[in-house]
């Protein structure tokens, strides 16, 4: 396994394998088994002769005033040995200063898909995601890229970006892995104290009582199984504060007036500083 850390090294790294399938997972680090699910579906698609690449980089441009930039867990060792045991071929972790120069005057906007949901109440995160992901893409040269299904947003923002640009990669979408209690797998997890930990599976568990309400109930009005979530939510997590929970179209994102079999409903809830989301599609 090849761990790159600048740009020069990529470039050499990508003429030496020209002609070989390149699958592209990229990550911030600290990495879990929601992660490892993707590298491992990496291995499977670029199969024996192609590479899997891993990026480990914690974006500046994606956080906001007052986010957790500084105090992201960063756990290097550690995710060199996830990699390895997962079949990555290179790792390319560059530090901000090798990807962003100081005067640096281009970057992505995205006007449309990126206004809801957490884009709202995160705003620009989604164009630091895709100033980011494309310079990934340019730089690395790849045929496909994973994505997980848990930020179904920034997936469909990636599909808007491979389309309206024209990357040459095939995106690939990986369901959310979970733990035991249904709580969804995040970097973000270990900042839950005890009593936040407990009460966090509360979030998947309401979305999928307004999933069961729309399957097996015949609930199709979207601000009552928005309610059934909301009420879910204030009895079985009270340390949680709802930021949104929305039924949405899964493509364009835009809020539902019926539920019909696209719709995916998302939620966003704040316990302490972590803000934890989670998804769940109506089929
Ligand atoms: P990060 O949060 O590290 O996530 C990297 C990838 O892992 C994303 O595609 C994310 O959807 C996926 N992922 C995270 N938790 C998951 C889970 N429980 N199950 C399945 N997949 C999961 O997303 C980012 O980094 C960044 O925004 C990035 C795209 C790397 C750009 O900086």
């Amino acid at each position: 396994m090849n761990v790159i850390n600048n740009i020069r090294q990529v470039r050499s790294w990508h003429t030496v394998n020209r002609g070989a399938r390149c699958v592209f997972v990229p990550t911030m680090g600290a990495l879990h088994e929601g992660h490892a699910a993707l590298i491992r579906a990496a291995r499977e698609i670029a199969g024996s002769n192609g590479n899997v690449v891993v990026s480990i980089f914690v974006n500046p441009l994606q956080f906001g005033p007052g986010e957790d930039l500084e105090k992201y867990p960063r756990s290097l060792v550690e995710d060199l040995s996830l990699c390895r045991d997962n079949g990555t071929d290179m790792i390319f972790a560059p530090k901000a200063e090798e990807l962003y120069p100081a005067d640096r005057s281009i970057v992505m906007r995205e006007s449309s898909l990126s206004q809801m949901l957490c884009g709202a109440s995160r705003p620009g995160h989604f164009d630091g995601v895709c100033t980011v992901v494309a310079k990934l893409f340019n730089l690395v040269q790849c045929d496909d890229a994973v994505f997980g299904k848990k930020d179904f947003q920034q997936l469909a923002i990636i599909r808007r970006l491979v389309r309206d640009l024209d990357f040459n990669v095939v995106l690939h979408a990986i369901d959310t892995v979970r733990e035991p209690d249904g709580l969804a797998m995040s970097s973000r997890n270990r900042y839950l104290t005890p009593e936040e930990r407990a009460q966090a599976p509360a979030l998947h568990a309401a979305l999928k009582l307004a999933r069961d309400t729309w399957k097996n109930d015949g609930e199709r009005d979207p601000a009552a199984l928005v309610n059934l979530i909301k009420k879910h939510l204030q009895q079985h997590a009270p340390l949680g504060r709802v930021d949104y929970v929305s039924a949405v179209d899964a493509v364009t994102l835009q809020p539902v007036s019926a539920t019909t079999e696209l719709v995916v409903v998302a939620a966003a809830v704040f316990f302490g500083g972590a803000r934890l989301i989670d998804n769940i599609e109506l089929k």
